[in-house]
């Protein structure tokens, strides 16, 4: 994986030279992204080329099975759409919306609390769990114990990130995009203080922010 600094993508380098003239027109540089961007960790196309091989060796491994994509909300939905043009095999596609539990309380209980359930049953169906990023690895031990007791007939992770470092419980990761290091990232689905989920690669935060 590169670490590349500055602005790799045509459409981004343009993107950007908009919003810092938006930015010094409206004197709303607070919210823009160059004020919290550290450096590109991953940019646009190498995220594309690594997903798509995700999506070629998923297609390979589930053909002929009832593949039900489940995307955990709300960082994992850039990773979905982008994820699913590339498998070539019918699935279907469900979301989870879980609660970020306190930061403080990680380490003693990692519960996390469901905000909005899948719409239909998992029995008998091979469930693949597409996640942006596993941290400690608290809230997919809790998602993947609370779906096993549904009885489906597997159940595997797909996260784009897996900050290894930092795992705090041992899960099995069956398809991983980028190892990536213990910083603070954002883009791609991954926000910060909210904002900048839209990003087309993921960033590394300024140290502060
Ligand atoms: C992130 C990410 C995972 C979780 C990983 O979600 O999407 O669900 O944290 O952390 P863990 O491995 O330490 O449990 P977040 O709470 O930021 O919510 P969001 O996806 O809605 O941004």
């Amino acid at each position: 994986m590169a670490n590349g600094r500055g602005c790799e993508s045509a459409r981004w380098q343009i993107a950007y030279s908009q919003s810092r003239s938006l930015a010094t027109s409206c004197h709303r540089r607070k919210f823009m992204v160059q004020d919290y961007l550290e450096k590109i960790l991953i940019d646009e196309p190498q995220l594309q080329a690594r997903i798509k091989e995700l999506g070629q060796q998923i297609s390979v491994d589930y053909v002929g099975k009832d593949l039900l994509l489940l995307c955990i909300l709300k960082g994992g939905v850039l990773f979905l759409t982008d994820l699913m043009r590339q498998i070539t095999i019918p699935h279907e596609i469900d979301f989870l919306a879980v609660s970020s539990y306190d930061k403080g309380t990680r380490a003693s209980s990692g519960v996390v609390r469901i905000l909005k359930d899948l719409d239909n049953p998992i029995n008998n169906r091979h469930v693949l769990i597409v996640e942006d990023i596993i941290d400690s690895g608290f809230t997919l031990d809790y998602i993947t114990r609370l779906l096993t007791a549904r009885q489906p007939a597997s159940i595997r992770i797909c996260t784009l990130l897996d900050k290894h470092e930092r795992r705090a419980v041992d899960i099995p990761v069956d398809y991983v995009g980028f190892v990536i290091p213990n910083e603070y990232v954002f883009g791609y689905g991954l926000d910060l203080d909210q904002k900048f989920r839209n990003l087309p690669f993921i960033g590394v935060a300024k140290s502060g922010e």
